[in-house]
């Protein structure tokens, strides 16, 4: 149970745990903050907080959890504000989509890891942005990634396991770099790619048409294109090393398709194709 929860960024991800809580009972009051006071007086409205504090350090007074759920380029400053203003039982967790750049973030902050803070990242989300997107099933049956550091309290991490399985989500744990290195691969480079496809589409002389007629694979493809942008650079930048190690062996494998066409080598190009539907047919039993 949390007496009392605070959420800084009640958003998608941010409401929708506060609304999965409440659901079940597991928090007593929950606060809010952000920069915006419509925002916040949105999320009143709508039932997901109880109250909120545009000033985070007043916001985190006497919270037994406080989640921290901004975009990656906004942790650092949210740290500092409420370092020095947490209840000295507080635990501190995020869910920033890269883990590396939150964990400097706090040593920058606090000059060391603060043994009650737990970064986390749930392996859940949408396109959309904003508390009136968000839905308290959104966790259930989805993958929560905690990175705990060798600094962080056990005690702490359990508490904020037993969070995410309240909120419905299963939860595994992960070494910081390992984290960064997978979602690089399986989120960050899609929804790189996506967002180059959809623009260089866009700027070419026919594109009406091009959108018009995109159906079935493009649609489904150009979906994660219609991500929040602001998350997207940030996440690009905080997680640059691990993206760009990926987009490097990326370019190489599309040079050598390319290759393949001009030679017209057709064996390459099935080869690859068989190879990657295999792969994939493999971790989805080719049904989705
Ligand atoms: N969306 C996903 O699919 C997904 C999945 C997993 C993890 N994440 C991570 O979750 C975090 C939040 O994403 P989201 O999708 O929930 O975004 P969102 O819906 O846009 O919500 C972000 C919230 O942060 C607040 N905010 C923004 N800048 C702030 C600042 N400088 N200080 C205080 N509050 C600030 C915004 O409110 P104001 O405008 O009122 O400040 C808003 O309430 C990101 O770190 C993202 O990487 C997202």
């Amino acid at each position: 149970m949390i007496r009392r929860l605070c959420i800084i960024g009640v958003g998608l991800i941010g409401g929708s745990l506060a609304r999965a809580l409440r659901q079940r009972g597991y928090c007593q009051e929950v606060v809010g903050s952000s920069r915006r006071r419509e925002h916040l007086q949105e999320a009143v409205d709508r039932g997901v907080i109880d109250r909120y504090e545009t000033d985070a350090g007043r916001a985190v007074a006497g919270a037994d959890m406080v989640l921290i759920a901004v975009p990656l380029g906004a942790m650092e400053a949210v740290l500092g504000e409420i370092r020095g203003r947490l209840a000295e039982a507080a635990i501190i967790t995020d869910v920033g989509s890269a883990k590396g750049s939150v964990v400097a973030a706090a040593r920058a902050v606090f000059g060391e890891i603060p043994a009650r803070f737990v970064p986390g990242h749930p392996i859940a989300g949408t396109e959309k942005s904003g508390v009136a997107a968000s839905f308290a099933s959104l966790f259930d049956g989805r993958q929560v990634i905690l990175t705990p550091l060798p600094e962080t309290d056990p005690a702490a991490t359990e508490q904020v396991r037993q969070m995410w399985l309240t909120a419905g989500a299963a939860v595994q744990l992960m070494d910081v770099a390992h984290h960064d290195r997978v979602l690089a691969a399986t989120s960050h480079l899609p929804h790189l790619l996506a967002y180059a496809v959809v623009d260089s589409l866009a700027r070419l002389g026919d594109h009406d048409e091009i959108f018009r007629y995109a159906a079935g694979g493009f649609r489904d493809f150009s979906r994660i294109a219609g991500s929040d942008p602001v998350m997207w650079r940030d996440i690009c930048l905080a997680n640059r090393d691990a993206i760009l190690d990926i987009v490097g062996g990326f370019s190489e494998d599309i040079a050598r398709l390319v290759t393949a066409m001009r030679a017209g080598d057709g064996d390459t190009l099935l080869d690859v194709f068989a190879r990657a539907k295999s792969a994939r047919d493999r971790y989805t039993d080719g049904t989705h």
